[in-house]
């Protein structure tokens, strides 16, 4: 069967910890979207790995595979895979031949363009990983695939058509210097050499075939999903979005897998029990102003920092219109809930309930980002719920979670419909409480 991991908010919402929990069962875990603009923080008996493009299943020794709806930037492949060698993993990691290459070129574009955007408040805040370029040049079908790398010549074909048009945009466009990032020879010469690596260690795959094999070799699939609904280019808050579909529809097309496969299988949504957000655009529940005190607590206590970036995260109270949304958008047949303990020892604890929009009131999240923009939350307040020894608790399993927080949990469970898998207490893989393995079911 499959299970299908998804991001309901925002991204980091936790999800490495929860593909690391059932990536036990799983034989194959597989990325559909996005590309080193993730941030998954996988902690093992202590151990603390960061990984942004490598699969974090890759930390228990599964096949880990890049479907074709991934962007793979080659340099961070190899140096997340070099670097889990050297501290003695072995990583089996294949990339789809339809996957498409972030170039040095797309990274440069990226900062250049929301350099641009900038003074228009249009810029999404990106992690200038070359992420949307990329995509841009997928849908524009001039895009440089993974298989390309492979041989020489085509690769070369491409460089020819692609790079003037680049370096043309940079220095007529936006009247900059291109530097080598868009010199056809330097890159042709790099890039080759990657096939080269990718042919030798037979990296590359079609991953659509693969997984079908092994799914039909009663294998089990976990799907890994990258950032959240809400910074989805189709349903999220656009154009503050990432270009790629981090929803469980990703999985099937991404991957290569029919959807009818991903359908009778399970989806589960991660939810952070509060809200975080890295870039820029509206947030209703965001803690501003008189409760910036409250955030900053938050912030320091939960590790709101970017994985990526480093950068501060703005903090809010949980958003149940995108929950809602979110459990609709993806199917979910179940939820996990992270970072319960970070609102442990707080004075008040509230969620968003509903909106206030244009004296209605809406449970579900406005279809542009103007209209959301508009919308104040109606919060709902709960009791709150005491520090414990969490460590305790994670180990004396759900009933030992104090009454309020539990409370809380219900709520959160019954607004999206499905029940709860798991609670996350803290970041190690024996502070998640399970109370389902979607694999055994
Ligand atoms: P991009 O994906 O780098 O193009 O960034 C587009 C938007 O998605 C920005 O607002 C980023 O902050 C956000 N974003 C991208 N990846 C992540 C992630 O893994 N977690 C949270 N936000 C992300």
């Amino acid at each position: 069967m499959t299970v299908t991991i998804v991001g309901s908010q925002l991204g980091d919402e936790g999800k490495g910890a929860l593909v690391d929990l059932w990536g036990g069962a799983a034989d194959v875990v597989v990325r559909y979207q996005g590309g080193d603009n993730a941030g998954h923080t996988v902690v093992e008996g202590g151990d603390e790995y960061k990984l942004s493009l490598v699969p974090s299943g890759a930390v228990r020794g599964k096949v880990g595979i890049l479907g074709n709806g991934c962007v793979v930037n080659p340099r961070t492949l190899f140096d997340e895979i070099d670097t889990l060698r050297k501290r003695g993993l072995e990583p089996d990691v294949r990339v789809a031949e339809r996957a498409h290459v972030i170039m040095p070129y797309h990274r440069a574009l990226d900062g250049i363009e929301e350099e641009a955007k900038s003074d228009s408040d249009l810029d999404a805040g990106t992690t200038g990983r070359g992420i949307g370029p990329t995509y841009e040049d997928k849908a524009g079908r001039r895009g440089i695939r993974v298989g390309d790398l492979l041989d020489p010549a085509v690769l070369r074909d491409r460089l020819d058509y692609v790079v003037p048009q680049k370096r043309a945009l940079v220095e007529e466009v936006f009247g900059l210097d291109a530097g080598e990032a868009f010199d056809v020879d330097a890159l042709h010469e790099e890039y080759a050499a990657i096939g080269e690596r990718l042919a030798e260690e037979g990296m590359t795959v079609d991953s659509g075939q693969y997984l079908h094999e092994r799914h039909e070799a009663g294998d089990e699939l976990l799907f890994e999903g990258a950032q959240g609904t809400s910074i989805d280019i189709d349903h999220g808050i656009y154009p503050y979005v990432t270009s790629s579909n981090p929803t469980a529809g990703g999985a099937a097309v991404g991957s290569g897998v029919g959807p009818t496969v991903v359908g009778q299988g399970e989806v589960v949504g991660i939810v952070k029990a509060y809200l975080s957000r890295v870039g820029t655009g509206p947030l209703p529940t965001e803690l501003t102003g008189t409760d910036e005190p409250l955030a900053d607590h938050i912030r320091e206590k939960g590790g709101e920092f970017g994985t990526v970036t480093g950068r501060p995260r703005r903090i809010g109270w949980l958003d149940v219109p995108m929950l809602r949304h979110a459990a609709r958008a993806n199917g979910f047949t179940g939820i996990a809930v992270n970072h319960l303990d970070v609102l442990a020892g707080l004075d008040e604890v509230k969620v968003g309930h509903a909106y206030a929009f244009d004296g209605d009131e809406i449970e579900t999240v406005p279809t542009t980002t103007e209209q959301w923009a508009r919308c104040e939350p109606v919060l709902k307040e709960f009791e709150p719920w005491p520090e414990v020894d969490w460590t305790a608790v994670a180990e004396a399993g759900y009933e030992a979670i104090p009454e309020n927080a539990r409370a809380y949990l219900d709520y959160v469970s019954t607004a999206v419909g499905v029940p709860i898998y798991a609670v996350g207490v803290g970041p190690d893989r024996a502070e998640t409480i399970e109370l389902h393995d979607p694999f055994e079911r």
